[in-house]
């Protein structure tokens, strides 16, 4: 059977780091609010002109790099974001064009937080299936220039940064038997249509005429609008509910998992998770800290840092789960 595996891993974020106290000085909030509530001491913002399509460039570029591939190799790109660059085409077709290669697919999610995970599921179909051998498949997101950076914006702004990650998926050929075989167990994904409106952004929308109004404007219908306690409790009781779904789909116990890399949405969002299925902290990741919630780029930047940092070991069980907008929740099991 034809399992995929995961070649190598990239990431960039922006050079420019924003701190709490950078937040404090242009609108009405603190380090220490923001600290307590979500863990966050610092993101990156992007500068003027760099858009959601270069950091994903730079992040395939570094994955294509350590798997010693070109972007010639690839057979098909597949882009997770909730911000691109323009209302259309996607963001895919524009990385594509800056990675030099043309003629690959180029496919846009548009599933938020949970976005890499569907990103994850589809590659998955497509390689085991055999119609595409090398997927690249990336998160990417410029967050700072949609976010309200005033008093009126402030219950989000402080929570979301800019920043990419890229993973290099290929399927191998496996013997079904061998349970030490590397690569992805399987990928579950859910959504709940009932919530969309509890963390959105409403404006643009082309159910509008025209989609986009000076009056959206000033009634502030651009900016993402959240119900903060309903997507915490969502959020923590979903992710750790997915997680259980992964491990009984393949037989496996919370004790098999080696890593965690919960979707960095907010510290204390990743601690109740933890804590509900019962893990140490040597065996969950977190780097929200540095990057604040990167959305769909947020579990393969995590990733990429925990593989760099050691704490995943060949033949490891990784865990992978997220929570989003939509609602959109899932999770993933990879024998490393
Ligand atoms: N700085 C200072 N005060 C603030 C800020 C801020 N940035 N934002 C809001 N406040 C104020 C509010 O105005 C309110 O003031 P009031 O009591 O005078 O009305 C007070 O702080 C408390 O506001 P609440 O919204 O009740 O704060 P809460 O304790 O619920 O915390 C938070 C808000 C952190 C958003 C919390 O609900 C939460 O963690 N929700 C999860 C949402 C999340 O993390 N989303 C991430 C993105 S979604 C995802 O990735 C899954």
């Amino acid at each position: 059977m034809i399992r995929t595996t995961f070649l190598s891993t990239g990431m960039r974020v922006p050079d420019r780091v924003v701190t709490n106290d950078d937040l404090a000085s242009i609108m009405d909030t603190t380090d220490e609010w923001i600290r307590q509530r979500s863990g966050i001491e610092e993101r990156r913002w992007v500068e003027e002109g760099e858009a959601g399509s270069d950091l994903g460039c730079a992040a395939s570029e570094m994955a294509l790099d350590r798997a010693g591939l070109e972007a010639a190799d690839v057979d098909c790109i597949i882009v997770a974001t909730l911000s691109p660059d323009h209302f259309f085409p996607g963001t895919g077709v524009f990385m594509q064009r800056k990675l030099g290669v043309s003629d690959v697919p180029c496919l846009d999610v548009r599933n938020q937080c949970s976005g890499f995970l569907y990103g994850l599921s589809v590659a998955d179909a497509w390689i085991r299936v055999g119609q595409y051998r090398r997927v690249l498949l990336v998160g990417t997101e410029v967050h700072s220039t949609g976010l309200h950076r005033n008093d009126a914006g402030r219950d989000t702004a402080v929570l979301f940064g800019d920043g990419a990650g890229a993973v290099l998926l290929e399927g191998r050929e496996v013997d079904e038997s061998d349970e030490t075989a590397a690569g992805l167990l399987s990928v579950h994904i859910h959504a709940d249509g009932r919530h969309a409106e509890k963390l959105w952004v409403e404006v643009p929308g082309s159910k509008y005429d025209p989609l986009i109004t000076h009056e959206h404007i000033d009634a502030g219908l651009t900016r993402p609008m959240m119900e903060g306690r309903e997507v915490f409790k969502h959020a923590t009781s979903r992710m750790p509910e997915a997680v259980r779904e992964a491990l009984d789909a393949n037989g496996l116990t919370i004790d098999d998992i080696d890593l965690l890399i919960p979707h960095q949405a907010n510290l204390r969002i990743s601690q109740m998770v933890q804590r509900a299925l019962g893990l140490t902290d040597d065996r969950v990741y977190n780097n929200i800290q540095r990057y604040g919630n990167t959305t769909a780029a947020s579990i393969p930047i995590a990733l990429h840092e925990s593989l760099d940092e050691g704490r995943l070991s060949p033949g490891g069980l990784l865990c992978l789960t997220a929570f989003g907008s939509g609602f959109t929740w899932g999770s993933a099991l990879i024998r490393w």
